[in-house]
């Protein structure tokens, strides 16, 4: 069974249009939130990485009062959404800015959920080498993009981006390249499946800075 979006979540996008609040339902029955969920402490400075309407964000945010959250997307209408979705609340906030023109400041947890794909290749790398020197010594990055396995699910969610994102590339890796990279940056890496009831080939990547933290 997929998850069904939490109602304290699905609430928070009240004003939203009648398909946009389809889209925040869907998304949340399609994306691992609750896994990804499952490896963020309850106290810590978050960050949501290209967080769309801030739907990780807000869960995380709801579920512990310790846990300050940021979320940033360079899309003005998700921006939008995201921050209409806060009602007052002071453990959250969203940016409209280019991930990759961040700047200093320092969290315990970063996520990257399904957005490594729509930069380039020396995007993702710039990205990847800031996230490791914004965490402090024990800090967490999780990623979570798309695997090469099982080739069939590859291909529904080649489909699928080509679709949602017409006319634009998408710059996919193996997920051994991946996890090279980040290890090469001085990441403790661990893998994991992250797509076993839905039709999209989606893994995540839970990566610490510093040596057995994992
Ligand atoms: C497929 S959506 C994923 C949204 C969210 N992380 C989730 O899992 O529901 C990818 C998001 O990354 C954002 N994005 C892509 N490139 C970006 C950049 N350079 N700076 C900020 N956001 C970016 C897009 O605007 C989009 O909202």
């Amino acid at each position: 069974m997929l998850p069904s979006i939490p109602t304290d979540v699905y609430g928070l996008y009240d004003g939203l249009k009648f398909w946009e609040r389809w889209h925040v339902k869907l998304r949340w029955r399609l994306c691992p939130f609750l896994q990804i969920a499952g490896y963020i402490p309850e106290a810590a400075r978050i960050v949501d990485i290209g967080c769309g309407r801030g739907l990780l964000a807000n869960y995380l945010a709801l579920n512990s009062s310790s846990r300050e959250v940021t979320g940033i997307d360079k899309q003005e209408k998700r921006i939008e959404a995201a921050r209409a979705s806060i009602k007052g609340r002071d453990n959250i906030r969203f940016y409209l800015r280019d991930v990759l023109e961040l700047h200093h400041q320092e969290f315990d947890v970063i996520v990257v959920s399904d957005m490594l794909h729509h930069l380039t290749y020396p995007q993702q790398e710039k990205l990847l080498r800031h996230c490791y020197r914004i965490l402090p010594a024990g800090g967490i990055l999780l990623v979570e993009d798309v695997s090469e396995k099982p080739k069939w699910k590859w291909f529904a969610h080649f489909l699928i981006d080509r679709f949602l994102n017409l006319g634009r590339r998408q710059y996919y890796r193996k997920i051994d390249d991946w996890i090279s990279y980040l290890e090469s940056l001085g990441f403790e890496v661990k893998s994991f499946d992250a797509h076993r009831h839905i039709p999209l080939p989606d893994f995540l990547l839970k990566c610490g800075k510093g040596e057995h933290i994992l």
